[in-house]
């Protein structure tokens, strides 16, 4: 069986409040955060094939930013699992079922390379494929389910409802990595059934009973989200010694 990234990267990122796609911020110094995640995949598993999922109207991208030679390139939907979906249906017309593929976030340039290839050793060892995490160490809040008078004149504040506990609680990463088949299968009907719930690969396969693998990964694997979180990365980036 083949090894192949699929590589959503068909948001636009609105939260991040820039002029483009996060995607396509400069991280490193000339490089995107697209350029930045492509080349750190591309080292980790050399041999794997990709397929790139980039919004149809995409004005930012060009074929340079890509370290392969050759690659799929599908078109995104309106969710990321859409655009998850689009990607293994266009990975399925050259990939056999038993093929592994490694779902993995473009906006998630700082996975460390080591991670990347234990998480391949445990898919390889599970039944139903597994996923980079790591364990919650914060206090988890539940807040409170407010009346109309209450948040009328609070704002936006919230109020403690309970402590949830954080045992056994984790933190989903990516890459998550799922034999082409099964997460094509498990997705397609969970995204019929319960299209909500599914936030990442992991949640469709549960959906369907499944129990994926969690493999502790390096917590600086940071998403990036909010514009603090360029700032991170930049910082860590920079910090490690290549
Ligand atoms: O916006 P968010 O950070 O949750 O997006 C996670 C990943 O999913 C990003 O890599 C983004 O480009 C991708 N995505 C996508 N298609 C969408 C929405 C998000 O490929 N419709």
């Amino acid at each position: 069986p083949r090894l192949w990234y699929l590589v959503p990267a068909a948001g636009v990122g609105s939260r991040m409040q820039a002029d483009r796609p996060k995607q396509y911020l400069e991280l490193t110094p000339g490089g995107s955060v697209l350029e930045a995640t492509l080349t750190t995949l591309r080292r980790a598993l050399p041999e794997a094939g990709l397929c790139l999922v980039l919004g149809a109207e995409d004005a930012y991208f060009t074929p340079t930013m890509v370290p392969w030679q050759e690659w799929l390139r599908a078109d995104g939907g309106s969710e990321r699992a859409d655009s998850v979906l689009a990607g293994l249906e266009c990975l399925s017309r050259v990939a056999s079922d038993d093929d592994l593929v490694l779902v993995h976030d473009v906006a998630r340039p700082c996975v460390r390379e080591s991670d990347i290839q234990a998480l391949v050793k445990a898919a390889r060892e599970s039944d139903d494929g597994a996923i980079l995490a790591a364990p919650a160490s914060d206090t988890m809040k539940r807040a409170a389910v407010l009346s109309h008078a209450v948040e009328r004149t609070e704002g936006s504040a919230q109020r403690i409802a309970h402590t949830e506990s954080r045992t056994g609680l984790w933190h989903a990463f990516t890459p998550q990595a799922f034999p082409l088949g099964l997460l094509r299968t498990a997705l397609r009907a969970a995204l019929a059934e319960q299209p909500e719930r599914i936030t990442d690969e992991a949640s469709a396969l549960e959906a369907c009973g499944r129990s994926p693998v969690l493999v502790p990964a390096a917590r600086d694997n940071l998403k990036i989200t909010h514009p603090e979180d360029l700032a991170m990365a930049r910082l860590l980036l920079a910090a490690r010694e290549d």
